[in-house]
């Protein structure tokens, strides 16, 4: 077999608190992050799995549990450099509360509880993709217009290597329709179970990586 590689996994939703018992989220199930995770292990490659707060998590991974955007961002950091391919299937908040309420917010409490400021999360896979050496970074794109159209924005924008997008009808069901965009081109799957999203995600990621390990070599 050919060398392992390490495959850094984010999934899951980040939760950012307002108070002990309140917080903002996002949508997230786990499972495209779960079935990610298990086609990489199908290869016999290696996993460090960086996740929210989900009760679907894989086996035989490097996990590591996060609540905030900014913890997740600490974990990647501590992981970037040991990792071959990036993913990033989280659904992380773009904004967290500016402060944080040490108690229970009461209804009783003044008026200024009725406004929450916001400070904007770092967007972690852009991290990951200006920071990047030798690595592959996807990202997933999840859009209620346009799909494609931003989708392929945000490859761009965003710097990265390949980019999933798809549509709420696949929040927390088994199955999705995606659009698998890279430079090369666009693949659509339609209606299909996740894991088998999941394997053709990281055959693609498989091979940008070892195309530009060969493009490397040539210049
Ligand atoms: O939120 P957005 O649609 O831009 O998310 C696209 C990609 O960026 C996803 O892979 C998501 O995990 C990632 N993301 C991130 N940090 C954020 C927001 C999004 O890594 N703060």
């Amino acid at each position: 077999m050919s060398t392992r590689l390490t495959f850094l996994i984010l999934s899951g939703p980040t939760k950012e608190y307002i108070d002990p018992v309140r917080y903002i989220s996002n949508e997230s199930s786990g499972k495209m992050g779960k079935a990610l995770a298990q086609a990489v292990l199908e290869k016999d490659h290696k996993v460090i799995f960086v996740s929210g707060h989900v009760n679907v998590l894989p086996k035989n991974v490097k996990l590591i549990k996060v609540v905030s955007a900014l913890e997740m961002l600490e974990a990647v950091k501590a992981n970037l450099k040991k990792s071959d391919v990036i993913i990033s299937a989280a659904a992380v908040a773009d904004y967290r509360p500016a402060k944080i309420c040490k108690h229970k917010i009461k209804k009783s409490y003044s008026t200024s509880y009725e406004t929450i400021e916001l400070k904007r999360n770092p967007d972690i896979v852009k991290y990951c993709a200006d920071h990047k050496t030798n690595q592959i970074v996807v990202g997933f794109a999840l859009e209620t217009c346009d799909i494609l159209k931003n989708a392929k924005l945000k490859l761009k924008k965003k710097n990265l290597d390949l980019i999933i997008a798809n549509g709420k009808e696949s929040f927390g069901s088994d199955s999705a329709t995606v659009h698998v965009i890279s430079a090369d081109g666009i693949l659509k799957m339609r209606n299909k179970n996740k894991k088998i999203i999941a394997r053709k995600i990281i055959n693609e990621t498989i091979r940008i990586f070892q195309n530009i390990k060969v493009d490397k070599k040539i210049s």
